[in-house]
């Protein structure tokens, strides 16, 4: 949460910073702000979006060569201008911008203020200049010494950039907990949250490592551990195009990344099945394939929408690989001393890779001995870093703030990895390794008759763009599928919704239905048909609106649900991976249609590095 971004070279710093600034809103949108070296350290902020801050600045000369940029996900303190990064401190002449969190801000500030600071915002982060500017004026250390020394007595995550009104010549950023890219160019630097706001300078990056301050001249980069130690700096090339960062012609981010489905899913699968011979290969696992054979249970660990992932994993290995699965959400497992030893595999699910929680429950898991496998999309990301092993998704970048090709990335990695969990184990047959995964690299060819439904999903949106409520009903690992199709509907269009294992809808959520309740349901042929098909009517005869996901043909559910959306027939291994697509095409028209904003829903960011 909340994006930086920063430059210092020979190029205008404003441009680069706003349009960074933009590219990085997932992670934020209650305010945004801009220092410049510009005949001084000029800094302009205000609550809102980015394209606020750029009326504000209507008219201002925003000349110079070097600046900073922040867009805030509010944690502490409301979003509001004063409360908008960048921060200064008491005598102006610092700077600072911060993604994370200070936890022992209050003890810090209470210091501070008996000993002469005044602040002028409610925030952790302006604590952390006033810091730094004390420390130089009680010991008269030069101000790399002084963010250094700051940096030892603060607990929490962060992400800082710092400038300072006296080197107008120089950057200062650090990192521990929250992720942060240096752009190497000639005669230029440039640092973010994530490569984006980078990727039409250069290619050329370094991902710096907790603990690590930059400090930054245009021709000049020194990398020190916060001990002090100068380090190494690793450069790689970054693997992302500009066109992944834009819309493609679609209204919308959300829209182009559920019809990238068939791509993505592709792109997952590339060079891992073999259906012909039956093998699925994953050499980020292929270390612990010994390991596997012997495990006698598996524990997922994750959050939102990858947590549901995390639930289809469970059918999957359960159902394959015969070892039995525990899926936690990580913000509860890491307050819970959970029961974990060297025996255990702990899988970590994350589209960003820096979600708090997830990470904090990696390191528990870790301590207790577990071997961590990561299945993550962003490439170099915390999760994968701080993970023993791990298999990438792959789907590329995801800009819309609700998560959709990340989530059928993650199942289809998912799936891979539970049946090379029975390839290992010997727990499925050859030729049922074969079906499998001939079916499997069908998938992204069903994900487009899926997505021909569109229009129709579209008719089926405008009846209920009105609801309040909505129900989401499945079982088997349609359930999972239900969570997802509600929680997609209540983040983008904010229509209260809940998904149910159908079953348990007599055990207190049928006393919701009535005729303006909408039930979605997953009721597509498979193992728990007729069960459903008894939930169906169940919800009819308390007059409930049913609209059914059903397998193309189906007769009998049809004739019950008052409307019903088709997808094509598979095996139901593969149920989650085409009846999620019609449920996020419904929930972005309905969104759509309420006037929403689809891809920044309010309150939310796509990063969740704060616990
Ligand atoms: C919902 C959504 C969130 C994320 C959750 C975990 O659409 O995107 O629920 O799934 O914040 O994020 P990651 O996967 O980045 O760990």
């Amino acid at each position: 949460m909340c994006g930086i971004v920063g430059y210092i070279g020979y190029r205008e710093a404003w441009p680069i910073i706003i349009k960074g600034l933009h590219r990085l809103e997932y992670r934020g949108y209650d305010s945004a702000g801009v220092a410049l070296m510009n005949g001084g350290l000029n800094i302009y902020k205000k609550a809102g979006k980015v394209s606020e801050l750029e009326d504000f600045t209507q008219g201002v000369n925003l000349g110079g060569h070097m600046g900073m940029g922040h867009t805030r996900w509010a944690t502490h303190g409301a979003p509001s201008d004063r409360n908008s990064h960048p921060h200064t401190s008491g005598d102006d002449n610092l700077a600072i911008i911060h993604n994370g969190i200070i936890e022992n801000y209050s003890s810090l500030k209470e210091t501070l203020i008996s000993r002469g600071h005044t602040f002028k915002s409610d925030t952790d982060t302006e604590v952390l200049i006033h810091l730094i500017q004390d420390i130089q004026e009680q010991t008269s250390v030069d101000l790399r010494e002084a963010v250094r020394i700051a940096l030892n007595e603060v607990i929490g995550a962060y992400a800082i950039v710092i400038m300072s009104k006296d080197e107008p010549d120089q950057l200062i950023a650090a990192r521990k907990g929250s992720p942060m890219v240096l752009g190497v160019g000639k005669n230029e630097y440039f640092v973010a949250s994530d490569a984006s706001p980078i990727i039409e300078y250069t290619k050329n990056v370094i991902y710096l490592n907790d603990n690590e301050i930059a400090y930054i001249k245009r021709d000049e980069l020194l990398i020190k551990s916060i001990d002090n130690i100068v380090q190494t700096p690793y450069i790689q090339e970054l693997e992302l195009k500009l066109e992944m960062l834009e819309k493609g012609g679609y209204d919308h981010f959300m829209l182009k990344e559920i019809y990238e489905q068939p791509r993505s899913i592709k792109d997952c699968m590339r060079g891992r099945i073999y259906p012909s011979e039956g093998q699925v290969q994953l050499g980020g696992i292929k270390e612990y394939a010994e390991k596997l054979k012997n495990i006698d249970r598996i524990v997922i660990v994750a959050c939102g929408t990858s947590w549901h992932a995390g639930l289809v994993a469970e059918y999957l290995i359960e159902e394959c690989a015969r070892i039995p699965v525990e899926v936690e959400y990580a913000s509860e497992f890491r307050y819970r001393n959970p029961i974990i030893s060297e025996k255990d595999i702990v899988i970590a699910i994350s589209q960003s890779g820096e979600t708090a929680d997830t990470m904090a429950a990696i390191e528990i898991a870790k301590q207790k001995g577990a071997t961590i496998f990561g299945v993550c999309n962003v490439v170099g990301a915390s999760i994968p870093r701080a993970s023993h092993a791990g298999v990438y998704t792959h789907a590329g970048p995801e800009i819309g703030v609700a998560s959709t090709k990340a989530f059928t990335a993650q199942v289809t990695v998912l799936t891979l990895m539970a049946i090379y969990m029975a390839q290992q184990r010997g727990t499925i047959t050859q030729s049922k390794l074969v079906h499998l995964l001939t079916e499997l690299d069908n998938i992204p060819n069903l994900i487009e008759k899926c997505l021909l439904s569109n229009e129709h999903i579209q008719e089926i949106a405008e009846k209920f763009k009105d609801s309040r409520n909505f129900l989401f009903l499945g079982r088997g690992s349609g359930f999972p599928v239900a969570l997802e199709g509600a929680l997609k509907l209540k983040e983008i269009s904010y229509i209260h919704a809940e998904g149910y294992p159908a079953a348990e809808m007599k055990h207190g959520p049928i006393a919701l239905i009535d005729e303006e309740m909408p039930v979605v349901v997953i009721a597509t042929q498979n193992s728990s048909y007729e069960k459903v098909i008894s939930n169906i009517q169940e919800v009819k005869a308390r007059k409930g609106i049913v609209i059914a996901i059903v397998t193309e043909g189906d007769t009998e559910v049809t004739q019950m649900a008052d409307y019903t959306i088709e997808i094509p027939e598979a095996d139901e291994m593969f149920l989650p991976l085409l009846a999620t697509i019609p449920l996020q095409l419904l929930s972005y028209h309905i969104a759509v249609m309420r006037g929403c904003n689809v891809d920044q829903p309010r309150n939310l960011a796509k990063s969740v590095t704060v616990e």
